[in-house]
């Protein structure tokens, strides 16, 4: 059996790698995409003494969970007024880097719902023009810095679109423990659980191997360790160090064999419950672990060098690492009986992400 990865990122990552920024855009015109509160931190003035002139248009009103409604006026000023840019620079989290990848996809005539009708098809196109994309994550947790995939919400419509190009993988993560310090408790938290989820997602799917394997386990052995200190110490530069290259480690595993069911049911919880999306993919975390369980040797051979071999032990285990961060594990916790749970569990495992769980077949008999 061969074993193949694939990530074209140039990755680099370490304290103080933002302002690598400088020579990685020269000759360049560039765009910065970041979030509302990175002004007020000091992020976008220290980006603009970096760049100078040539950062010529900046986007900082992006919204979490880049919505429609929102996104089809920033797209379209976007092309009209920075349509001559050459690279894009997303700083924030995920729904930073997902809003960058949105607009670096220029369609024919710059319209959003040009973009939105190739979204729909479903099918993968080649797009009119695109731009390259540089990542900066600041929170520990998205991976988007590291994987081709974007999350476009209609919450209006309650559906989502999921993007996926060839160009839509970033040229440059730039990995940076410090742009994380200042992220709050609350957030931290989550954002780390959708690095735990998005390990654990890496290593009970059908397209595992032993490479993005390797990534999963080392970023989950690290979470589990980091992420209870962490939530009591912020300022700790080590732990936001930790954390930063396990949610990278979770990022690349990932990238390699796409999410699972645990994000599958996610979209829902964040769509009809509004959970932020690191808490709607991890609370069913103990859940998917018991449906996972025993559909494969080779599959329970990883988990059990993370959890040890008694499934029960292990599903108690990480209700009280949850627990332990204040998140709540029961569907019944967010308003949702036993019947809509089941309900929603069945659309969850018939989703595209739902079919890569390797207990997909035998949930559904
Ligand atoms: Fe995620």
């Amino acid at each position: 059996m061969i074993s193949r990865f694939f990530n074209p990122v140039d990755t680099r990552f370490g304290w103080g790698s933002l302002d690598q920024l400088a020579s990685l855009t020269e000759h360049q015109r560039v765009a910065l995409v970041t979030f509302p509160e990175a002004r007020a931190l000091g992020l976008v003035d220290r980006i603009q003494a970096l760049l100078g002139e040539r950062l010529v248009h900046v986007i900082e009103d992006v919204q979490p969970n880049p919505d429609v409604a929102h996104l089809r006026r920033t797209y379209e000023q976007f092309w009209q007024q920075a349509g001559e840019c050459d690279t894009v620079i997303a700083v924030g989290g995920g729904s930073a880097i997902d809003t960058a990848k949105a607009l670096i996809v220029g369609t024919e005539r710059g319209s959003f719902d040009e973009l939105l009708a190739l979204l729909a098809s479903g099918k993968a196109f080649l797009p009119a023009r695109c731009k390259r994309l540089i990542a900066a994550p600041t929170t520990a947790g998205t991976g988007s810095e590291v994987t081709p995939w974007a999350t476009i919400w209609d919450t209006e419509q309650q559906k989502k679109y999921s993007l996926h190009l060839d160009c839509t993988w970033p040229s440059v993560a730039l990995i940076d423990p410090e742009l994380m310090v200042t992220v709050p408790m609350g957030v931290t938290v989550s954002t780390g659980l959708d690095a735990l989820s998005h390990a654990l997602e890496a290593i009970w799917n059908h397209n595992a191997n032993p490479i993005s394997d390797t990534f999963a386990v080392s970023a989950i052995e690290d979470i589990l360790e980091c992420l209870p200190k962490l939530q009591h110490n912020l300022d700790s530069r080590e732990l936001r160090s930790r954390m930063a290259l396990a949610a990278l480690k979770a990022g690349m595993a990932f990238s390699n064999t796409k999410t699972a069911l645990a994000h599958s049911i996610s979209y829902e919880m964040t769509l009809r419950h509004g959970l932020p999306h690191g808490i709607a993919c991890s609370f069913t975390l103990p859940l998917v672990l018991g449906l996972a369980w025993g559909q494969d040797a080779e599959r329970d051979r990883i988990l059990q060098r993370v959890f040890g071999s008694d499934l029960n032990q292990a599903q108690a285990w990480l209700r009280t690492f949850l627990h332990s961060l204040s998140v709540k594990t029961e569907f019944a916790d967010y308003g949702v009986s036993a019947e809509q749970a089941q309900t929603l569990l069945n659309d969850a495992i018939k989703g595209a992400r739902g079919q890569n769980f390797i207990g997909s077949a035998s949930a559904l008999r």
